[in-house]
């Protein structure tokens, strides 16, 4: 009985951190009038993101939802990013396409791959491209430490909310300078770090400071920092030249 109610309990917390992940107020519903949408009956064990709800069809709901979407301000951050209309980009961890369709809308002679590991993901984005007729939007399944964009053909890598999300992350971001062009940039969009209304815990996000080292370690120089968000630091980053290397 104590050890059934023990697994109970252990269960309930990894449940509670997992949706905590998914978006604003997952948890805490501090400071906001919106509510989540209502939560679908749990399928353990579905989603590939182990950083997120594994209930994959709630997870995306909520990713979805109407709060989340206010707080990302995607209409300021593809107004920041002053993409050409012909520009290719690729959406890292782009779940059910929220930016992704912004992006295909602002570069329409353009292309955008957007690339997840979860297919249910990848499954909403195409049923939003198909029922919109977007054409220039390409889905891409990501593998852990791999997003599969192609070589050398990005004018921007845009990641959302997917940062603390990756491991190994110092050598995957090392990689994935190949896959932009020469001036290719690279955006992040990630909760602020320590205790806010919203998102996920403090203690399930990177501490202050760590995702900045890592980037610069990766071989990347901050170029701009957007005051913008309430809840997120948005920055952009370019590949460091050689002659600004120092290494
Ligand atoms: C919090 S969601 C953010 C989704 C989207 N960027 C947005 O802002 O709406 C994190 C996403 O990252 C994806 N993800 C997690 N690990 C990944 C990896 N190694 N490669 C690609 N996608 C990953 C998850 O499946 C999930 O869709």
């Amino acid at each position: 009985m104590k050890a059934a109610r023990i697994v109970r309990g252990v269960a309930g917390a990894v449940l509670a951190l997992a949706l905590a992940c998914a978006g604003p107020r997952a948890t805490t519903g501090v400071g906001s009038s919106h509510s989540a949408p209502e939560p679908r009956p749990a399928a353990p064990g579905t989603n590939r993101d182990r950083h997120g709800d594994q209930d994959v069809a709630r997870y995306i709901d909520r990713l979805q939802s109407e709060d989340r979407i206010a707080d990302l301000q995607v209409d300021i951050v593809i107004e920041r990013l002053a993409l050409a209309s012909d520009a290719v980009v690729g959406d890292l961890g782009c779940g059910p396409g929220v930016f992704s369709l912004a992006f295909a809308q602002a570069c329409p002679r353009g292309l955008v791959f957007a690339s997840d590991i979860e297919p249910a993901q990848l499954d909403r984005v195409r049923e939003r491209i198909r029922d919109q007729g977007v054409r220039n939007v390409v889905p891409v399944l990501a593998s852990e430490d791999d997003p599969h964009f192609p070589p050398g053909r990005l004018d921007l890598v845009f990641v959302a909310d997917t940062y603390h999300h990756l491991e190994d992350r110092v050598a995957y971001f090392e990689r994935l300078r190949s896959v932009l062009k020469p001036d290719g940039r690279l955006a992040i969009l990630e909760y602020k770090p320590g205790k806010i209304p919203v998102g996920p815990p403090a203690d399930h996000k990177l501490p202050a400071g760590t995702m900045q080292a890592e980037i610069e370690e990766a071989g990347f120089v901050q170029v701009e920092k957007f005051d913008t968000h309430a809840w997120h630091d948005f920055e952009v980053w370019c590949a460091r030249r050689p002659r600004e290397s120092g290494r």
